[in-house]
């Protein structure tokens, strides 16, 4: 489309937009102001708590919670206001994973990632020159993989109180009334503006002429005809009719694969949550398709041995055994996971003490092992997924983490629906050993097949001591997420610490190629200096992860910590 006719498209959005009633409070309740709100970072209360990368979401969860919802019905409600509030990872155009307990003690692990269309294929981005065109994997209509989202929010909504349409509502009159942008969003917009334009055929309201000012309105009328559809229609209102023919036109317009049958035959699956000990904490994560919980499993295994308390916070002994037991549990990730349903993933066997000692056999405490392989591809620094977690005071703990991929996955949104799509086609191994955006590489193992779910690494988890809840914890952060998951847990159970530090204090990142560590701003200098002399390669990176952790307290209250890193907040009673 012809940049002209984009803005004079986009003009007629606003200005039908700005023509209705500017209303500055959302909710069925209509007790959140979507123009006046402040980040809460700590928080330590009785009731529950809601933990997200935007205070507005987390206020409209704390609104569900005081109506009488539990902590699923806050997570529904907190991640549909995401999907309008924090435009960049929040979504439904995506996909992603929950892991939860519910008041009677049962536990639960749900697999809405996205999945490969029906017409997608193992080489569909190998070019005829036999180059991987991660290009064509990371932006636009072909990097789309079929969206979850909306799938696994009706499956978290068995476990909730309130009717789905009042869960839905205040995401409507967010995206309808508009809402404030923090000169974060305001920014970030900005700097996608040419991305919008480039893999967009209908103008979008993410693009204005002039630019995105802290303090400027966002209004999102086609998002929030969506999701009145979906308020009305249930799953039928985004995965099929109008919703998905608007989905299916787009992918038309764009050469996307995508097509009605892809997004009607869709389903979230229910899995098995892995589950394993760790100096007597029991640790409850999600399965395959991502990689995330039997990661941190190894991880955690592979360091229990070893007394890390004594070791002390980031030292070099304790720093540099994570990053032995952090590179060899990536190898195991790039060969033998994928998705449960296309690959034999040997999970138990990884999960075993065993194995995991027999894996640290080779760790020598004077040296750095070597990473040799496949060629070493680079980590990529951004935080475009997006994690959420809840808790109440009936035992409901739940945590959430889901993603578009990249900041606003392949920067398409759906013409006429609102909705940015996912690039999330990027995850699966596009050609062995040629990395993708995050530097992971892989094999047969997550290859692209019609109908599978690409690897992931998000690790929504709970912790559990004694059989009571003690921790609920996640984060974005791609290949860095698990290892993040894995700091966190080691920083509360072997440090001592309390959920802020446990969140604050800088990470460190290994996955075994490139076969350097990623030290986050503010790391210890002299342990850095220790680890170079050591034969490490060291890179500084500006943010790892952005972490929610809520940690109970013997006396049962709830200590919550919403990242530092970004707008995170806590919103609690
Ligand atoms: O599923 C995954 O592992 C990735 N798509 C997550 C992406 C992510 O965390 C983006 N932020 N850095």
């Amino acid at each position: 489309m012809k940049t002209s006719s984009f803005f004079i498209s986009f003009f007629l959005i606003v200005i039908t937009s700005c023509a209705q009633k500017r209303q500055s409070i959302v909710g069925v309740g209509k007790e959140v102001d979507p123009y006046h709100f402040t980040q809460t970072k700590n928080l330590t209360i009785t009731h529950g708590c809601v933990l997200s990368a935007e205070p507005l979401a987390s206020e409209v969860g704390l609104a569900v919670m005081k109506r009488g919802g539990n902590a699923f019905d806050a997570m529904i409600a907190t991640q549909l206001a995401l999907a309008v509030v924090y435009p960049d990872a929040g979504n439904i155009g995506g996909g992603g994973f929950t892991v939860a307990r519910t008041s009677n003690d049962s536990l639960i692990a749900l697999d809405y990632r996205e999945m490969a269309p029906l017409k997608g294929s193992r080489d569909m981005y190998i070019d005829s020159a036999g180059n991987a065109r991660t290009d064509w994997s990371q932006n636009g209509h072909l990097s789309v993989g079929v969206p979850g989202t909306v799938a696994g929010l009706f499956e978290e909504h068995k476990y909730a109180k309130l009717p789905f349409a009042e869960l839905i509502q205040p995401a409507i009159d967010l995206a309808q009334n508009g809402f404030v942008l923090t000169n974060g969003q305001a920014n970030s917009l900005n700097e996608n503006r040419e991305d919008f334009i480039q893999y967009n055929t209908k103008p979008t309201a993410f693009v204005k002429q002039k630019k995105w000012m802290k303090g400027d309105t966002l209004f999102q009328p086609e998002l929030a005809k969506t999701l009145m559809r979906i308020r009305d229609f249930g799953m039928k209102g985004f995965y099929e009719g109008e919703t998905a023919k608007l989905v299916v036109a787009e992918m038309q317009r764009g050469k996307g694969l995508i097509s009605y049958d892809d997004l009607k035959s869709y389903v979230c699956k229910t899995r098995k949550p892995v589950e394993f000990d760790y100096r007597g904490y029991n640790v409850v994560s999600m399965p395959p398709s991502s990689s995330g919980g039997i990661i941190l499993g190894e991880m955690l295994k592979m360091i229990e041995p070893y007394p890390m308390h004594d070791y002390g916070f980031q030292t070099k002994q304790s720093v540099q055994l994570m990053i032995e037991a952090e590179r060899r549990a990536y190898a195991d990730r790039a060969e033998h996971l994928g998705d449960p349903e296309f690959w034999n993933v040997p999970q138990n066997i990884l999960l075993s003490d065993a194995y995991n000692k027999k894996r640290m056999s080779d760790y020598d405490s004077t040296k750095a092992s070597e990473s040799k392989n496949i060629k070493a591809g680079n980590v990529h620094e951004s935080n475009q997924t997006t994690h959420i977690s809840i808790i109440d005071d009936k035992g409901n703990m739940v945590a959430v983490t889901t993603t578009l991929n990249n900041g606003y996955g392949s920067k398409t949104v759906v013409g006429g629906a609102g909705f940015f799509l996912n690039d999330e086609m990027d995850d699966f191994s596009i050609k062995p050993g040629v990395p993708n955006m995050f530097g992971a590489v892989g094999g047969d193992a997550n290859a692209i097949a019609p109908g599978k779910r690409m690897l992931s690494s998000m690790t929504p988890t709970l912790v559990f001591k004694n059989h009571k809840p003690f921790m609920v914890v996640g984060t974005p952060g791609g290949t860095t997420i698990t290892t993040s998951v894995f700091q966190s847990i080691v920083n509360v159970v072997d440090f001592g610490m309390d959920a802020k530090d446990a969140v604050d204090k800088p990470k460190f990142h290994h996955q075994w190629l490139p076969d350097t560590i990623y030290l986050e701003k503010g790391f210890n200098k002299t342990t850095a200096d220790e680890l170079q002399k050591m034969g490490y390669k060291l890179y500084m990176y500006n943010a790892i992860g952005r972490t929610e952790l809520i940690k109970i307290l013997p006396d049962g209250k709830f200590e919550a910590a919403a990242d530092i890193r970004g707008d995170d907040s806590v919103s609690g009673y």
